[in-house]
């Protein structure tokens, strides 16, 4: 049995809180919440996005998220002070342990994807910022379909494109609500515990397993 993993990108590969410097030089100690209220904002509007069948590219949700994020901390940004963030934003980097858990997962034989609500032209170029570009056979983007994770229908979309079935296919994500998405939707999941303080929603519907680095969770992976 080949396994295929599913690796959702921004929060689990790529770090979303890379912008954090930036945003102290405009909003002083208050730039890590700034953070969380931009990233909860941009997920919120993909989400609704998706229910009001009303879908844009993720870019606008991370681009409206930062007006309502500026208006929300009473920051006036210049247009081009928004576009340096929404640059660096763009170029954010990975987390320190993804490079030796790619390698791993890739000596182990498994098929690997990034799966992203993100437009493949956005993640093809953090990927290949970040360096891990060429472990992913390819990149399957939500944009495909114009819908957001985690509707059904965007995991349905991933094993067509991977050409894999769901009990042959794992999530990877940081992301508690993506990992309930894809168990609902039959693949298997695996958590990534980014922080000691991260909480999976008490829904009753478990991860399939959780590690709190990349190469933990794959080496589990490895032993199922
Ligand atoms: C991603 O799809 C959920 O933002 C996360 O990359």
């Amino acid at each position: 049995m080949t396994i295929t993993l599913a690796f959702d990108v921004y929060g689990t590969l790529i770090d979303t809180q890379g912008v954090i410097s930036a945003l102290e030089r405009l909003v002083g100690n208050r730039a890590a919440e700034f953070s969380r209220v931009w990233r909860e904002k941009q997920l919120e509007y993909s989400f609704r996005r998706g229910l009001m069948q009303n879908y844009a590219n993720f870019a606008v949700c991370t681009s409206n998220a930062l007006d309502y994020t500026c208006a929300c901390f009473k920051l006036a940004l210049s247009v081009d002070e928004k576009d340096d963030l929404i640059g660096l934003y763009r170029l954010l980097p990975a987390f320190a342990d993804v490079e030796a858990g790619l390698a791993q997962a890739r000596q182990a034989g498994f098929r690997m994807f990034a799966f992203s609500n993100g437009s493949a032209e956005a993640v093809e170029l953090l990927l290949n910022t970040a360096g891990i570009g060429d472990y992913f056979l390819g990149i399957v983007s939500v944009d495909e379909i114009k819908s957001y994770k985690p509707n059904p229908g965007v995991y349905s979309h991933f094993l067509r494109r991977a050409g894999a079935v769901g009990a042959e296919a794992w999530l990877i994500s940081s992301n508690p609500f993506d990992v309930i998405g894809a168990i609902s939707s039959g693949m298997r999941a695996a958590w990534l515990k980014r922080s000691p303080e991260a909480i999976f929603d008490p829904w009753g519907i478990e991860p399939t397993l959780t590690a709190n680095s990349l190469v933990s969770l794959v080496g589990q992976i490895a032993q199922k």
